[in-house]
């Protein structure tokens, strides 16, 4: 299992769920409700599932692709550590991972 710890903007704690290895960020996020749209459903159209990465996870993940690097610069309050939950799996190795929702996102589907 992995240890998913979801922050508000101002970066306190809301929520902690554990997750199965495989799973997409996006789903364990709308399976705890976080605020996440998701508008695209995982296809980089829109942005609206951009999370910020806690630093010292960061390294845990595989490089973005070039088609999500795009997305993340059109991404509202876009960081270093900037990614989209929908391009994100957990594996069992990352043990946990933090990340901080964002005040507001934009979607570009359909622009
Ligand atoms: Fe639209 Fe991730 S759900 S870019």
């Amino acid at each position: 299992m992995t240890l998913v710890r979801f922050c508000r903007a101002d970066g306190t704690l809301d929520k902690e769920v554990q997750a199965d290895p495989g799973q997409r960020l996006l789903d364990v996020a709308w399976a705890a409700r976080e605020p996440l749209e998701g508008a695209c459903e995982g296809v980089m159209a829109c942005s609206t599932c951009h999370v910020l990465v806690d630093a010292a996870d960061f390294a845990k993940l595989p490089p973005a692709s070039e088609e999500e690097e795009d997305m993340l610069d059109l991404a509202a309050h876009a960081a270093r550590t900037s990614r989209l939950a929908c391009q994100i799996l957990l594996t069992e190795e990352m043990e946990s991972l933090t990340v901080r929702i964002p005040p507001s996102a934009a979607n570009w589907m359909g622009r």
